[in-house]
């Protein structure tokens, strides 16, 4: 019985990192894929890495939207997601800044 219950343990921990693993890579994609699909159009990707770490989570949240004001077409999940991986300055975002 009780190496029953850590087998089930055991399982459910990988389980859950699993699912977070998955869940952070994809948004990191998605990222990286906003960037640049949607963000080099009007401007080289550039613009966009030069501040990276030079702004806080709302200067990011209030560019964002400007450039929406702008013309770029994001969703309301697309902008919540490439707020957040500007300011953490996610892998991808690293990536596709190289
Ligand atoms: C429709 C055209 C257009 C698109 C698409 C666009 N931008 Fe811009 N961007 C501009 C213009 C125009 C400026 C200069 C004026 C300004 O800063 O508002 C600019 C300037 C910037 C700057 C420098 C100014 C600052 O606030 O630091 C950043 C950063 C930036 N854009 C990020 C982005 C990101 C991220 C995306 C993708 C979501 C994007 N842009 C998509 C037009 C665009």
């Amino acid at each position: 019985m009780k190496i029953y219950k850590i087998i089930c343990f055991a399982a459910i921990m990988f389980l859950i990192s699993l699912i977070m693993l998955s869940k952070s890579s994809r948004a990191s994609d998605d990222c990286a894929l906003i960037l640049t699909t949607k963000c080099n159009l009007c401007h080289n990707l550039g613009r966009i890495c030069r501040k990276l770490g030079k702004k806080s989570k709302s200067r990011w949240r209030s560019a964002i939207n400007r450039m929406v004001e702008h013309g770029a077409a994001l969703s309301d999940t697309q902008k919540i997601e490439l707020t957040i991986c500007l300011y953490e300055q996610s892998d991808n975002v690293k990536a596709a800044c190289k």
